[in-house]
């Protein structure tokens, strides 16, 4: 693998200095509504995405607390800032609470995307169940999910809400997704090479045989566990080289995880006490 870089590597390639990679911004756990959520945050983080240039920008649900009408117009006065072509939006458990969903469809259109550019594929579902909060892909959704992979780019990615595999620092595990053995399995069946999910609202990346799962954090709230921060992930892909930083409005970004795709080689960076 190359020596490390650091994230500032996309505005140097787009000052000519290296070449530049894919971005897909991860952002996920909005909460608006929440008392928890904190406007500043999300304000310097549709900031920071605006001065990245990423060429996705995802949301992994949870735009909302309770499903609310008023709070998808917050959450949607915020993602309406972000200025990208590409914006990939899924609901999460709370976005489905008190029929939120019919919400979701009217500002945001389907609750699963997809995306297929410069060789690299992206596909979303909704693992949300009404006013409950653990997931479900759901059996009737595995051809779908089969059929947007097929002939599709080389580097593919899969995008849900909740998480596929338990995440480290995050108390008893619950309200995870109950189909997960079968998701993964039609996952690993169609060559996904990266999960992207939220829920948790702590980041973490697991390699499972040839498929990574990464969590992103929640981005502008304090419902945090322990001592995670508010963040956001930005993956970068570059030729065979993927790269995932963990990134904090207002302040620094921490690498998460290299790896090769074509041979699964990784280097992880082990979980760290944030800095004061
Ligand atoms: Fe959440
Ligand atoms: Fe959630």
């Amino acid at each position: 693998m190359n020596p490390e870089t650091t994230l500032s590597s996309a505005g140097d390639a787009v000052a000519g200095k290296k070449p530049k990679p894919f971005i897909i911004a991860h952002i996920s756990d909005m909460h608006a509504g929440s008392q928890y959520f904190v406007p500043n945050l999300m304000d310097r983080a549709v900031i920071e995405l605006n001065e990245l240039k990423p060429n996705v920008v995802v949301v992994t649900g949870d735009l909302t607390n309770e499903g609310f009408k008023q709070e998808y117009l917050l959450a949607k006065s915020y993602l309406d800032k972000i200025n990208c072509d590409n914006l990939m939006v899924i609901p999460g458990n709370h976005d489905a609470r008190n029929v939120g969903y019919v919400h979701f469809e009217e500002m945001f259109g389907s609750r699963q995307a997809v995306l297929h550019a410069n060789g690299i594929s992206i596909v979303g579902v909704d693992s949300s169940e009404p006013d409950l909060d653990h997931g479900t892909v759901g059996r009737h959704r595995y051809q779908w999910v089969k059929e947007q992979f097929q002939g599709a780019g080389n580097f593919r990615v899969f995008l849900l809400h909740h998480h596929l595999l338990p995440v480290p620092g995050t108390g008893r595990e619950r309200n995870m997704v109950y189909d997960a053995g079968d998701t993964l399995e039609v996952l690993q069946e169609c060559d996904v090479n990266l999960i992207l999910a939220g829920h948790k609202h702590v980041p973490h990346a697991w390699r499972l045989e040839n498929i990574f799962a990464v969590n992103a954090g929640t981005v502008c709230t304090l419902r945090l566990r322990g001592k995670v921060r508010p963040c956001y992930n930005v993956i970068e892909i570059l030729e065979d080289e993927v790269t995932i930083w963990r990134k904090y409005p207002f302040h620094d970004a921490d690498l998460i995880i290299k790896f090769v795709p074509s041979t699964v080689d990784f280097e992880k960076t082990a979980r760290t006490e944030p800095k004061p």
